[in-house]
């Protein structure tokens, strides 16, 4: 058995390839039985975010088990393996168990350290459990990479004052002011009149920092109305207008800087859109959306200015050679959680040879126990039986205990392997290993 992960991330992919790949929560069922239906696939899991869409399995051939993997992701997202493939990533065994850990660290984030990323990592372990794709090595790793995110964010610097994609949003947002304005210094948004488009978890960070930065108030689009006045009661010093979806029109008429944030799977703003509205103002457009809610088109209109979730690598670079720093104290945690993990993982390998020694050596033992009790005759009493036979096992028992426990021990795989190999050929367990 091998466990691999294939993805992309925003390393390996820009967002017109990564929001084809992207899954919402409610066909990952759906996208969850379909890898499982390959007969190589024995468990399987999938973290889908803005930034990267990651396939954990374990397989029973590592290449094969592989190919059923990027047939899935090349089906799902209509892009042939060609066009697929220079963007993706596969890591095998340690690599993929190191890689989890990394990513729920928040190490492989665009923000380093964000906190979001833990919260996906989690919940793609609840998914993969609700939807019954994961046995128990996938479970045990997932659970472990949730507690190393965890443990890594309490016992180092890293989480503290951790920007997210969020923050980086309205960051770009003051430094593309303070460029059209020949300004070198960051600007407070107080003269921006400002929209955001969504009332989910993004936009309540969005709205976090925007009243961090000094904007004077927002206007919150939501196709719920609710679920926005819920969420802009839980800011009572700012003012948030809270309109419905269908008045985006209106804002992008009278806004200076929309951001947008839902989990559309289709771009709510287009050029064609945006041409057929009388503006007078500038517009900025920022859309942390993935799949996009502003269509590249826009990117075609001259009085139009639109960033996507790639353009906030010009923000996160400038403020990550400090957590660089804090990156390194992690490492040394991560390598230890992996570790702890694959001596778990390998110290089952040696669960099916011991099975089956155990079998050998109790089918010898009651053969042995039966020629001598037919010997010994009617004489024998239930007792003495009783008696005969708790002392067979328990000499079975007291020989099984130090090489099972030798077995079972940390150790490489290779010494582990070359051992399992040794018991197996000297108590010829090897023609009943062949199913393993
Ligand atoms: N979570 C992260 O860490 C993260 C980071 C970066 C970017 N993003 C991206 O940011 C976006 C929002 O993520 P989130 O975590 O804030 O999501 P969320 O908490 O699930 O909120 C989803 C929001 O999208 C709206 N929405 C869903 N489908 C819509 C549709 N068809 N048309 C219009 N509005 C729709 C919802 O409106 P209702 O209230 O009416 O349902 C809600 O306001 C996603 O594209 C995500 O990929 C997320």
């Amino acid at each position: 058995m091998h466990i691999a992960v294939v993805g992309l991330s925003h390393r390996t992919a820009p967002v017109e390839v990564r929001e084809k790949l992207s899954i919402a929560e409610q066909s990952m069922g759906q996208s969850l039985q379909k890898i499982k239906e390959s007969s190589q696939v024995l468990e399987v899991s999938i973290l889908s975010t803005c930034n990267r869409l990651e396939i954990y399995t374990l397989v029973r051939n590592p290449d094969q088990g592989v190919t059923a993997i990027k047939e899935f992701l090349s089906s799902h997202s209509g892009l042939p393996d060609e066009q697929l493939s220079p963007h993706l990533f596969v890591y095998n065994q340690e690599e993929a168990v190191a890689h989890l850990m990394r990513v729920a660290a928040g190490l492989d984030s665009l923000v380093l350290g964000e906190g979001q990323i833990l919260s996906q990592v989690k919940k793609m372990l609840r998914l993969g459990q609700e939807h019954k794709s994961m046995g128990p090595i996938l479970n045990r790793l997932l659970t472990q990479a949730v507690s190393t995110g965890k443990r890594v964010r309490s016992e180092t610097n890293l989480g503290t004052g951790a920007v997210s994609i969020s923050s980086a949003a309205v960051e770009l947002a003051q430094l593309k002011l303070a460029q059209s304005l020949g300004r070198d210094q960051m600007m407070t948004l107080e003269s921006e009149k400002v929209a955001v488009v969504g009332a989910g978890r993004m936009s309540r960070l969005l709205i976090q920092h925007l009243q961090s930065k000094g904007c004077n108030g927002v206007i919150l689009l939501n196709r719920t109305l609710s679920r926005a006045e819920t969420l802009a009661a839980d800011f009572p010093d700012f003012r948030i207008q809270c309109r419905l979806l269908e008045e985006l029109d209106d804002c992008l008429i009278n806004c200076s800087l929309v951001f947008t944030s839902t989990a559309a799977d289709q771009p709510i703003i287009d050029a064609s859109r945006l041409s057929q509205l009388k503006r007078s103002n500038s517009l900025r457009l920022i859309d942390i959306g993935v799949p996009r809610n502003i269509s590249a088109d826009v990117s075609d209109l001259s009085d139009v200015e639109s960033h996507d979730v790639d353009d906030l690598q010009e923000v996160v670079s400038r403020n990550q050679e400090a957590r660089k720093q804090l990156a390194m104290e992690a490492e040394v945690l991560l390598e230890e959680e992996g570790r702890l993990f694959l001596e778990w993982w390998d110290s089952l390998e040696a669960v099916p040879t011991i099975n089956l020694l155990r079998a050998s050596l109790e089918s010898i033992r009651s053969e042995e126990l039966q020629k001598a009790l037919s010997r010994m005759g009617p004489d024998f009493s239930a007792r003495e039986r009783k008696v005969v036979e708790a002392l067979s096992k328990g000499i079975i028992n007291k020989i099984l205990h130090t090489p099972v426990t030798k077995l079972r021990a940390p150790q490489t795989r290779v010494d582990r392997q070359e051992a399992l190999r040794q018991v197996e050929s000297l108590f010829d367990l090897e023609s009943q290993t062949d199913g393993k």
